[in-house]
C-alpha cells in the first residue's frame, strides 16, 4: 500500500463557489486546526485550487476585508495550482515534488488525489518529518551494511593472509622435512657406529687390565686379544672412518640446509617491520625462491639472470611477499612443465625485476582486472584474488610500478620498477 495513503486525512474540501467568509469560518473550526491550507474542488470533486490560512488572514486583516470580499466565491482568491500528489506516488517522489514547489513562509499543505479526484489532505510538515525519519533509517542501514562489509573484507584479507601463511608454512615444513629426515638417519647410523666403536674400546680396555694384572696368564691375554678381534669383526675398518666422515659431512650439510630455510623464514616473518635502506632485490628473490621451492620444484625450472643491484630503501618482507605472489601465480599458470625466468637490472633512477613464465597466459579481457581485489579465475578455495591487489598496493606504497604483458598460450611477464631513492609512504 502506498505510504501516501496514510497522509490522506479526510478533510472536507471547499467548493469553488463557496463564499469566502463561509470558508473562513469553516477554516477556523477545530477540524482544520492542523492544516495550513485546504483544497478547493469543482463539482466533479477535482481540485482546482487551494486557499491557505495565510491568504485568508491577509485578506481579512485589510480594512473592511470581510465586508468587501466575504461574499465573493473562494475561487477568486485561491491559488490555482494546488500541490496535488497522486496517492500512488512514493514518499520520495511526493516529498521531492513538494519541496520543489514549496512557498516560504510555509503556508500550504498538499492535496492527495486519485485519478485527478480529491481524496484528502496531507500536512507538509508530517510528510517532511516522515521523509527525514526514513532517510535517517536508510542511513543507519547503510552504515550498518558498510560496517559489515568492511569487517567481512578485513576478515577475508586476514584469512587470505592466513591461507598464504599456511601454504608457506606447509611448504617450508616439507622442505625442512627432507634434510631433517636424513640428518635423523645419519644420527641413528652414527649412534650404531659409536656402539661398535665402544665395544672395541672396551675390549682394548679389557686387554690393558689383563696385561696390568699381576697374575695374568698367557691364556688370559690370548682371550683378551681374541675379544678385540671379535669386536672388530663386524666392522670393515678400512671403510669405517671414510663412512664416518661422509656421515658427518652429510649431517652438517643437512643442518646447514635447515638453517638456511629458517633464515629465509625469518626474512618473511618481519612482516610489519620497519623500512630498511640496505635491501638488495636479488636477496629478496633468493629468499622468496627458497620459500616457494616446494611449489615450484616439480614443474618449474627457474632461470635467473640477476645483475648487480644497488641497495634500496624498502620493507624487505613486503617485497618478498610480492615476489612470492608472482612466483606462486606463475607456478599455478604452468599446467605441466615450464620455465620461470627472473631478471633484474638497474638504471639511473630505478631497479627492475622481471618475472616471466611460460604458463597459460591471461585472456585480454581479464588483463585490466587482475589487480582488482577479489578478481580470480581460480576455483573457490584455490584463489581469493587478493595476491596481485595486495602486491600492487605494496609496490605503490614504495613509489614503484608493476606492469604486466601476457599472451594466451605463451606466458606472462610482470615487471616491477622501484625507485633507487624511494621515499616510502606508510608501510602498512
Ligand atoms: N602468471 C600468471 N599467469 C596467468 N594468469 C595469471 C598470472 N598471474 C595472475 N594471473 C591471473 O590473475 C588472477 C588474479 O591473481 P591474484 O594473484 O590476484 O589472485 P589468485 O592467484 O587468483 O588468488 P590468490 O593469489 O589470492 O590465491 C588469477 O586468478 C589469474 O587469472
Ligand atoms: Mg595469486
Amino acid at each position: 500500500m502506498s505510504m501516501l495513503r496514510s497522509f490522506a486525512h479526510s478533510v472536507r474540501p471547499f467548493l469553488e463557489t463557496d463564499r469566502l467568509s463561509t470558508v473562513a469560518d469553516a477554516f477556523l473550526h477545530t477540524d482544520y486546526q492542523d492544516y495550513l491550507s485546504v483544497a478547493v474542488v469543482n463539482q466533479n470533486n477535482q481540485p482546482v485550487g487551494m486557499i491557505s490560512r495565510h491568504q485568508l488572514t491577509d485578506i481579512f486583516l485589510k480594512k473592511f476585508g470581510r465586508d468587501l470580499f466575504g461574499n465573493r466565491p473562494v475561487s477568486d482568491f485561491m491559488r490555482q495550482e494546488p500541490l496535488a500528489v497522486d496517492v500512488n506516488s512514493s514518499l520520495l517522489e511526493a516529498s521531492s515534488y513538494i519541496t520543489a514547489q514549496m512557498i516560504f513562509p510555509l503556508s500550504e499543505d498538499f492535496v492527495i488525489t486519485q485519478e485527478g479526484r480529491y481524496l484528502g489532505m496531507g500536512a507538509v510538515l508530517h510528510l517532511l518529518s516522515a521523509m527525514e525519519k526514513q532517510i535517517s533509517q536508510n542511513n543507519q542501514e547503510l552504515n550498518k551494511a558498510y560496517t559489515q562489509l568492511s569487517s567481512s573484507q578485513a576478515q577475508l584479507v586476514q584469512s587470505e593472509k592466513m591461507a598464504a601463511l599456511g601454504q608457506m608454512v606447509a611448504g617450508v615444513a616439507h622442505e625442512i622435512n627432507t634434510p631433517l629426515g636424513y640428518v635423523n638417519n645419519n644420527i641413528e647410523m652414527l649412534s650404531e657406529f659409536f656402539a661398535q666403536l665402544n665395544t672395541v674400546l672396551q675390549a682394548h680396555q679389557q686387554l690393558a687390565d689383563t696385561l696390568l694384572a699381576p697374575h695374568a696368564t698367557e691364556i688370559d691375554i690370548a682371550e683378551s686379544l681374541a675379544a678385540i678381534d671379535d669386536a672388530k669383526a663386524g666392522m670393515a675398518l678400512a671403510d669405517f672412518f671414510t663412512d664416518l666422515d661422509n656421515l658427518f659431512n652429510d649431517t652438517f650439510y643437512g643442518v646447514e640446509q635447515i638453517s638456511e630455510l629458517v633464515m629465509g623464514l625469518k626474512d618473511f616473518s618481519r612482516l610489519d617491520q620497519a623500512v630498511t635502506d640496505n635491501v638488495s632485490l636479488n636477496d629478496c628473490i633468493e629468499s622468496a625462491l627458497l620459500i616457494a621451492r616446494n611449489t615450484l620444484k616439480y614443474k618449474v625450472e627457474v632461470l635467473k639472470r640477476l645483475e648487480d643491484l644497488p641497495y634500496i630503501r624498502c620493507t624487505a618482507s613486503q617485497i618478498n611477499q610480492v615476489l612470492l605472489n608472482l612466483f606462486t601465480n606463475a607456478a599455478q599458470a604452468i599446467e605441466d612443465k615450464g620455465y620461470l625466468l627472473i631478471k633484474t637490472w638497474t638504471d639511473e633512477q630505478q631497479v627492475y625485476v622481471s618475472v616471466q613464465d611460460t604458463g597459460k597466459g591471461i585472456a585480454p579481457q581479464h588483463l585490466a582486472k587482475i589487480f582488482d581485489p577479489f578478481f580470480t579465475t581460480k576455483p573457490v578455495g584455490q584463489g581469493t584474488g587478493l595476491g596481485l591487489s595486495i602486491s600492487y598496493k605494496i609496490i605503490q606504497q614504495h613509489g614503484g610500478t608493476i606492469r604486466v604483458v601476457s599472451q594466451v598460450g605463451k606466458g606472462t611477464r610482470f615487471v616491477i620498477a622501484l625507485p633507487r631513492h624511494a621515499v616510502l609512504a606508510v608501510a602498512a
